[in-house]
């Protein structure tokens, strides 16, 4: 696109319509070709801008003006919606969400993989606040006073929060507590410009269905002021709280955890159970964070994985083998990979609590272990692959469609990368069966969508 001659200048208002969002929740106008992003706005309607910035390829607008609204357009319920960069879609009724993920999907898979296929309506949630099982927070100093809660958008501000409308309510409480603790005990407050003080951040982990609480205290120093008499007060508060660790990040980093922790109180791990099955699950591993839409997210692949009891299974990128271990007692046998030591070791003890035998573990990157097991002939009947944001390594799925598995059930939190993935699978032998989108963050543009393939021969 030769975009020398920008249709816009900074500073000039603009009425314009909204005819798409971005993956961020900007509403996006053209004007000729030239696109310009906007906050809080939607498709359909018609707006006066500011421009404010111009960038190479596109200008950011805000909005002074609706004339137009979208029939779907709420009021946000949080008050600070507008400063926190958390959630970008309060102001769409949570109907218009799910249409606007749905369709995310189905048009990201066509742009970028040049697929079209059955996209179902993506699933929703029947209340979808307070839905998050993890809090995490930053600690600050402000006005002398400790406050915590979400960065400013696009800053290191800290807006500080009570509650949050997405978040686990006790989890809201220990955080307040913990403002007042943390004064009384001298714990002060890191600062990021200075490197001083020493509370940077709190982690509250839930476990939905047993209601025991985890609190991961992050500290820069080894030291953590008035540890017994804080801990006491704390877990006297919670007594719902069955573990305290401390976690030791030293460093000037935008990295909430560090290496180093200890546990202060009760055990290294808390419980939960997805469906009948139970999970450990310790501060630092990947735990889905939407526990009513895991459950739905899971029996979804169940239903694709369609098992008679005689199926091996890959579960690769497994985390702590949740996934895997939701199917395996339909299943003759589970082969899990995972890059991380420590979610490998509580994939191992997963199966344990569980008296799983029939679940095996590797650490190592699924595209090298895969490889491993072709060549000691492991003849998977499915694989499950569920990668980070920046989807599966090319020799991955090169190893897939070299050895044929019959099916593939892709769990995507990105439509990008899934897009880009499906077509290289599709290319290749596999038929994409149907797309399940599934609603794991409210009030979010994410999205997470499950799919089926299943190679061409064995589909006959
Ligand atoms: C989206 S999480 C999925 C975890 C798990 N399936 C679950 O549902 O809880 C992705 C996982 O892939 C792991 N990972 C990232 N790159 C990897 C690689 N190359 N090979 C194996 N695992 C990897 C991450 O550590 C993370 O646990």
């Amino acid at each position: 696109m030769n975009l020398v001659n920008k249709p816009v200048e900074k500073n000039q208002i603009v009425d314009v319509e909204i005819t798409s969002m971005t993956h961020d929740g900007l509403g996006v106008a053209k004007v000729g070709n030239f696109p310009i992003f906007i906050k809080n706005t939607l498709p359909g309607e018609s707006v006066s801008v500011k421009v404010i910035a111009i960038k190479k390829n596109f200008a950011i607008g805000k909005v002074i003006d609706i004339y137009k609204q979208n029939e779907l357009r709420i009021e946000p319920k949080c008050p600070i919606y507008k400063q926190c960069g958390g959630c970008n879609l309060q102001h769409l009724s949570y109907y218009g969400q799910l249409q606007i993920k749905t369709k995310n999907v189905k048009e990201t898979l066509k742009r970028i993989g040049g697929i079209e296929t059955t996209v179902h309506d993506c699933i929703g949630m029947e209340d979808s606040w307070k839905y998050r099982n993890k809090t995490q927070v930053p600690f600050g100093l402000y006005n002398d006073e400790v406050v915590a809660g979400f960065y400013r958008e696009n800053t290191h501000d800290i807006i500080n929060m009570n509650s949050c409308d997405i978040q686990d309510e006790t989890a809201d409480e220990i955080i307040n507590y913990l403002k007042i603790v943390s004064k009384k005990y001298q714990l002060i407050p890191y600062n990021e410009e200075n490197h001083s003080g020493n509370l940077r951040h709190v982690i509250v982990r839930k476990g939905y269905v047993t209601n025991e609480y985890m609190v991961t205290i992050v500290t820069k120093e080894k030291k953590l002021e008035n540890k017994k008499e804080f801990i006491n007060d704390l877990v006297n508060k919670f007594p719902m709280i069955k573990s305290v660790v401390q976690n030791i990040n030293e460093k000037k980093t935008n990295t909430i955890m560090g290496n180093a922790q200890k546990v202060l109180y009760g055990e290294n791990y808390i419980f939960d159970y997805i469906g009948d099955v139970k999970f450990a699950i310790s501060s630092r591993s990947f735990y889905q964070v939407n526990p009513i839409q895991t459950n739905k997210l899971y029996d979804k692949v169940l239903e694709y994985a369609n098992l008679t009891g005689n199926e091996i299974i890959i579960d690769a990128y497994c985390g702590i083998g949740t996934i895997g271990l939701y199917l395996s007692k339909k299943a003759r046998s589970i082969y899990g990979v995972e890059i991380i030591p420590d979610a490998i070791r509580d994939a191992i003890l997963n199966a344990k609590i569980n008296s799983f035998t029939n679940a095996h573990y590797e650490i190592g990157k699924a595209e090298e272990v895969i490889k491993i097991w072709q060549k000691d002939n492991i003849k998977a009947d499915i694989i499950i692959v569920d990668p980070p944001r920046k989807g599966c390594e090319k020799a991955l799925l090169e190893t897939i469609i070299e050895m044929k598995i019959p099916r593939v059930i892709y769990v995507s939190c990105d439509p990008a990368t899934l897009a880009r993935d499906l077509k290289i699978l599709n290319e290749n032998n596999y038929n994409i069966n149907e797309v399940q989108p599934v609603d794991m963050f409210p009030h979010t543009m994410h999205v997470e969508s499950i799919v089926l393939l299943k190679l061409k021969e064995a589909d006959n």
